[in-house]
């Protein structure tokens, strides 16, 4: 995407919205860059789930009181909303609310999974894939007899098409992939993913938890089967996610929890199912995060999501040549550019990654360090963990070259 004519963000007015970024540490100031594990929340999504809580709190779908009434309708136009964000033309049936993106993967997994696979079908994944993902279709794999195969990534951290166009085959029946790698950064070609697995009938399962919250997302036009993402990764409220399904697609899946509200009729022998979304929404849903979540997105898209993308890539770019002008940083991924999202990854030589975290801490500049739920990614790349810096809205320049700076401490701390 050309994003030279694009406004730059107002960061400082956005910044005046999350109360939490005012928060000091030892006297200094947080530099919060920890936005893939989970964002700052902004004033109006605390304001919107607090005038739920005062205004009108109640179960959905049960009550013919007012407040039930209320919520119902705001809980039910919720899905709608989500819909149009992420340009779902089939509208709220094809939108789940899960707990998060792991959830709506299980989902699909137990409730597609185990009934449709079997040994001689192939499960395809990418070497870059979250447990989320990775850990679930392998269990999933494990019980059913389906064999699970991996997508190369290349030494630049990008996924090898050629390889996949290879493992890929008439044996395929699941293809599950992130669009946005939340250790390397790679922004993957999941349309192109997708034409594969379609070629042989197989399914698509994108995990956009990295890419909902910071690029314009279209799922009609990448045309997976089901993707995932959650509220908490972008502005929004923990304890919600969304699986996108094709309307089809979900129709003919069994549930995959049961109980209240997810039917239509109940007899001691027999059960039918509610319509979607409901089919998939058992038991008493997550009411004030859906309230929450639509601020959220009122909030980011009153931004401009192609604007959010610029940014990030802008703060990307900015912290991947500050880091790779230090011979002593080795950085994951690859080079700034459209398919590098907005973090980075890296070792310095001879620290470890907590070591690295935990100085940063000291100069209240937050990072993650560890796995990222990508062992056997990083087992690949020959370490046992990595930092990484992630950036949201509200980063500026300046908090990077305080991550520098902090950089600089720890190594002559274990100099
Ligand atoms: N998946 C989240 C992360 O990458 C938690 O930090």
């Amino acid at each position: 995407m050309s994003q030279q004519n694009l406004e730059a963000l107002d960061v400082g007015t956005i910044r005046e919205a999350f109360p939490i970024l005012q928060r000091e540490f030892n006297g200094e100031q947080l530099v919060y860059l920890d936005n893939a594990a989970t964002t700052q929340t902004p004033d109006p999504v605390i304001d919107a789930m607090s005038d739920y809580y005062r205004e009108y709190n109640a179960n959905v779908h049960r009550g013919i009181h007012h407040l039930s009434q209320e919520a119902s309708i705001a809980y039910e136009e919720a899905h709608d909303r989500v819909a149009e964000f992420i340009g779902a033309s089939g509208g709220r049936e094809e939108i789940v609310f899960t707990k998060n993106t792991t959830e709506a993967e299980n989902l699909v997994a137990y409730a597609w999974g185990l009934n449709e696979l079997g040994p001689g079908d192939e499960i395809v994944l990418t070497e870059m894939e979250h447990h989320a993902s990775l850990v679930t279709w392998q269990q999933i794999g494990k019980r059913t007899g389906a064999d699970v195969k991996y997508i190369r990534i290349d030494d630049d951290g990008r996924l090898d098409m050629d390889h996949a166009a290879d493992i890929i085959t008439d044996d395929t029946a699941m293809v599950s992939a992130v669009h946005v790698s939340n250790t390397l950064g790679t922004v993957n070609p999941v349309s192109d993913l997708v034409d594969i697995a379609h070629d042989h009938d197989a399914l698509a399962f994108i995990d956009g938890a990295q890419a909902v919250p910071n690029r314009p997302v279209d799922v009609d036009a990448i045309d997976a089967d089901f993707y995932a993402f959650s509220g908490h990764k972008m502005a929004g409220p923990t304890g919600i996610g969304v699986l996108y399904g094709k309307q089809a697609i979900l129709e003919a899946m069994q549930p995959y929890l049961y109980g209240g509200d997810m039917i239509t009729k109940v007899t001691y022998e027999e059960s039918t199912w509610n319509d979607l979304p409901w089919k998939f929404e058992a038991g008493t849903p997550q009411i004030a995060e859906a309230v929450g979540l639509v601020a959220a997105i009122d909030y980011l898209e009153d931004i401009g999501m192609d604007r959010i993308e610029a940014h990030e890539e802008e703060l990307a770019r900015y912290a991947y040549e500050q880091l790779a002008a230090d011979p002593d940083i080795e950085i994951y991924g690859p080079e700034p550019g459209p398919d590098r999202g907005g973090l980075v990854g890296f070792n310095l030589t001879g620290v470890h990654a907590h070591d690295l975290a935990s100085i940063m801490n000291d100069h209240a500049v937050a990072i993650r360090a560890g796995d990222h739920c990508t062992q056997p990614l990083h087992d690949k790349l020959g370490v046992a963990a990595s930092a990484r810096a992630s950036f949201y809205i509200y980063n500026t320049k300046a908090e990077i070259d305080e991550l520098v700076s902090a950089i600089d401490d720890a190594r002559q701390l274990f100099a």
